[in-house]
């Protein structure tokens, strides 16, 4: 489902450059949950937004279910990203003046569904990660892990085909991390979401079905399949 073909990114600051992504091949299955694992600086992030549509690379091919989105406008970025990517970032990324179920509802604002309709969604996602009892919370009214499950349902709440995760649990304790990765490993497991999974901790790449290692910019060879999983 998404596939990429030598694919290269560099971000110019000032005078240096740095070539973040060098000519990388990758291809991640419907279904496949996939663990992105390697060094500070190695390109991770930048992997995941191209993945997700945030960004374009400087060279090779993106493709979306067969469609190349290498060529696309911002418009149609802006459209994919609306409805075939969920991003789950370290740092939870919710707003805080919000509610869970606003925070939750916030990405179904512009798609023409009425406010019920889009609470009732919301309140559907919550229950699903357990967090039934806290739709009416802040923010900083919620644990670490009560967070980063509302971000969870944030990203599930238009139906994605693909849930990207940049270190969901980097900043959680190791047993809130443990719930936040059981969570996501469900939602593959019982629902057959595609999901990629950055991340620095060992434990939580033994999830994933299969280990990419990035080294500077590249796939090394140690891509690997990852023997449990399912
Ligand atoms: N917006 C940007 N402008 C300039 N350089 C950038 C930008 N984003 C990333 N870089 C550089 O590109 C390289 C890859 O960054 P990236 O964020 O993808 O690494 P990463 O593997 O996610 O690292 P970490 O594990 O620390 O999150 C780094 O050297 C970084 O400094
Ligand atoms: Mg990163």
């Amino acid at each position: 489902m998404v596939e990429l073909q030598n694919v290269a990114k560099k971000y110019t600051m000032g005078e240096t450059e740095v070539r973040a992504l060098r000519g990388l091949d990758l291809n991640i299955t419907k279904e496949e949950f996939v663990a992105i694992v390697g060094p500070s600086g190695s390109g991770k992030s930048t992997l995941m937004h191209i993945i997700g549509a945030l960004d374009i690379p400087d060279e090779g091919r993106v493709l979306l279910d067969g469609t190349d989105i290498s060529e696309y406008d911002e418009n149609e970025l802006a459209n994919l990203r609306g409805n075939k990517v969920g991003f789950v970032f370290q740092t939870f990324n919710l707003i805080h003046t919000l509610s869970s179920l606003e925070n939750v509802a916030l990405p179904l604002t512009f798609h023409g569904i009425s406010k019920s309709d889009r609470e009732d969604r919301a309140a559907e996602l919550l229950e699903m990660v357990g967090l039934g009892d806290r739709m009416d919370h802040k923010p900083a009214e919620l644990s670490g892990g009560e967070q980063q499950r509302v971000s969870i349902a944030r990203a599930l709440v238009n139906d994605p085909d693909i849930l990207l995760a940049d270190e969901p649990t980097g900043n959680l304790d190791s047993d809130t991390g443990k719930d936040i990765m059981e969570l996501i490993e469900g939602l593959n497991r019982d629902k057959g979401m595609t999901i990629v999974l950055v991340t620095h901790n060992p434990r939580d790449a033994e999830y994933a079905d299969r280990i990419v290692n990035m080294i500077d910019g590249k796939i090394s060879n140690g891509e690997h399949d990852n023997g449990g999983g399912s």
